[in-house]
């Protein structure tokens, strides 16, 4: 139930037409109450001191069977719960899944989010993780309030990096290890273009030559390039099927090379277009944006002329009502040119695109040396993490398939869970040695809470009796602690969608594991008393169900025992 609203309508001054609701606010020192209305903002409309306004306040509050107590110190309303009544709300409202449901403000509104995007034929590496799990983080968060999402991987699968590998493969590759190595014979490839580009001159002239043959579709060197897509896309397809990431569309850069002529017309048309070195520009200096560039001077398309394509395409597709673009803080400008460009080109949903930008994220430096690049290859963090996590369990007493099982999902987690612990723009260095910790801040940690509370309730093997819970036994400040930050959910669910920010709810979710850790190493569930046992035991379910939601929405796996 929304607390804060109920208490703020219930609050009343004469003659003062006034919503209190967004002063309500929790009480850190449970001791003091558990909400409060601190009265100082009123103090100059109301022409009184906050201890009058706030006394004015206790004296005009109706009796209500949720609140037992007020009380005014300093110029804060304190309000007391009663804890049994709320809680029996609370549960409930978990217990019948009211608390999990949409908004209806958002029910029907459509959400597009583009995320990964990565650039093919080169390996995923850590820092796709960022964008991969915030993406797929505020998809999940989006569709719990009821949007539709549509989530999009956009695909780099264009560029002179392709002409390059295409180039080296028919000069210099074989088609025996293409078909054995895959992804690796391709990066390989594209090194080793690298390399001897270093001292032959003319190979970068060769790469633009291939590509543009690309670009054409010629019939020697298209095939080629599909396959390689084809390929590369398996491979990312593999990867992110481990992490539980799943697309809706994998409609790439190169799928809008060839609208370059509409874009370049839908600017001229509104004057929006001038030459600068033999390039196509839209000058945005009068923004502070700098020049936008839309067309080479060699007449192929560029990054931004591509995005603005592909905008209008995937709101003619989809007529969504908001678009998430989840990419690093360094692309920062690109985003505000071209949604820039959008604006003046009148399109209004321009107004509605986010970049959604983050931070780096990366390992302490030489741990897990990479393959060929600065950074560490995704396939091989996956790895490392299993071994380790696997380290964890290899002495558990199940069997060899059910090590495996909980060895994969301890991995996974820690990989997603640490790609969105901290605040997306922060940069973090990925503390991976600390990661594979039933202690501490890690999502192994939240793991095995979810394990103990599910053992708790196996062990009892009670069927719960409603009839035999009795609120009363929650009234223990660990208990009903957790009555009021399970309530919490809804207000910080929609605080994250607001905010693009997926860390509000792994950090709540860390917060609640520590608090029902504090809750069952403090008290007894399954006692003597019966009515005890069945509260108690209810108060765990519901909680796992929260933790199942919320596990959920920040892509950490539940395991049952581990
Ligand atoms: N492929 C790009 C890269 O790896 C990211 C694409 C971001 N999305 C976009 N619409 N431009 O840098």
């Amino acid at each position: 139930m929304d607390i804060k609203t109920y208490i703020g309508n219930l609050i009343n001054i004469k003659d003062l037409d006034f919503d209190f609701t967004s002063l309500v606010s929790e009480v850190v020192d449970k001791q003091n109450g558990d909400y409060c209305l601190p009265c100082f903002s009123l103090a100059k409309t109301m022409k009184k001191s906050p201890v009058q306004i706030a006394e004015e306040i206790k004296a005009n509050f109706p009796t209500d069977k949720l609140i037992s107590k007020i009380e005014v110190v300093n110029g804060y309303v304190n309000f007391f719960l009663n804890k049994a009544e709320y809680s029996k709300i609370i549960l409930n409202e978990i217990n019948s899944e009211k608390i999990f449901e949409p908004n209806s403000e958002f029910i029907n509104k459509v959400a597009c989010v583009e995320y990964s995007s990565v650039n093919l034929a080169k390996y995923m590496h850590i820092g796709h993780l960022s964008t991969t799990i915030i993406g797929e983080s505020l998809a999940r968060i989006n569709e719990a309030l009821g949007f539709k999402v549509i989530r999009i991987n956009y695909i780099g699968d264009y560029g002179t990096p392709f002409g390059k590998m295409v180039y080296a493969y028919l000069n210099w590759g074989s088609e025996e290890e293409l078909e054995k190595n895959g992804i690796d014979c391709l990066q390989g490839l594209y090194v080793d273009f690298c390399k001897r580009a270093e001292t032959d001159t003319e190979l970068e002239e060769k790469a633009r030559e291939y590509f543009k043959l690309i670009d054409e579709k010629d019939s020697k060197v298209y095939p080629v390039y599909q396959k390689f897509i084809e390929i590369s896309k398996q491979e990312a397809k593999n990867l992110l099927d481990k992490l539980d990431v799943h697309f809706d569309s994998w409609k790439g850069e190169s799928a809008y090379s060839d609208e370059l002529s509409n874009v370049l017309k839908m600017l001229d048309d509104k004057k929006l277009l001038t030459s600068s070195e033999g390039a196509k520009i839209v000058d945005l200096e009068q923004y502070n944006l700098g020049k936008c560039l839309i067309q080479k001077s060699d007449g192929t398309s560029l990054y931004a002329s591509r995005d603005i394509a592909a905008a209008i395409d995937r709101f003619n597709t989809y007529k969504f009502d908001k678009m998430l673009y989840v990419t690093a803080v360094q692309q920062k400008l690109h985003f505000q040119q071209f949604f820039k460009v959008l604006e003046l080109l009148g399109f209004d949903f321009a107004k509605t695109l986010t970049h959604v930008y983050y931070g780096m994220f990366s390992l302490p430096n030489g741990k897990i040396a990479s393959r060929k690049g600065k950074q560490a290859v995704l396939k091989d963090l996956m790895e490392y993490s299993y071994n380790k996590a696997y380290q964890m369990v290899e002495n558990r007493n199940f069997d060899e398939s059910k090590k495996q099982e909980i060895a994969n999902k301890i991995a996974n987690s820690a990989l997603k869970f640490n790609a969105i612990k901290n605040e997306r723009i922060k940069d973090t260095v990925f503390d991976i040695e600390n990661a594979f910790s039933f202690e501490g801040d890690t999502s192994a940690y939240i793991q095995y809470t979810y394990t103990r509370i599910s053992s708790i309730i196996k062990k009892a093997n009670i069927k719960i009796d409603i009839n035999k819970v009795d609120y009363n036994f929650l009234s223990s400040d660990v208990a009903f602690n957790l009555v009021l930050m399970a309530n919490n959910y809804p207000e910080l669910l929609l605080k994250a969608m607001q905010q693009n920010e997926p860390s509000i709810l792994s950090k709540y979710l860390l917060e609640l594991c520590k608090q029902i850790n504090k809750f069952y190493t403090s008290e007894k569930v399954v006692t003597e008393n019966e009515q005890s046992t069945h509260t108690k035991l209810y108060l765990l379910e519901n909680l796992k169900k929260l933790l199942t939601k919320l596990f959920h929405l920040v892509i950490i796996e539940t395991v049952e025992e581990m």
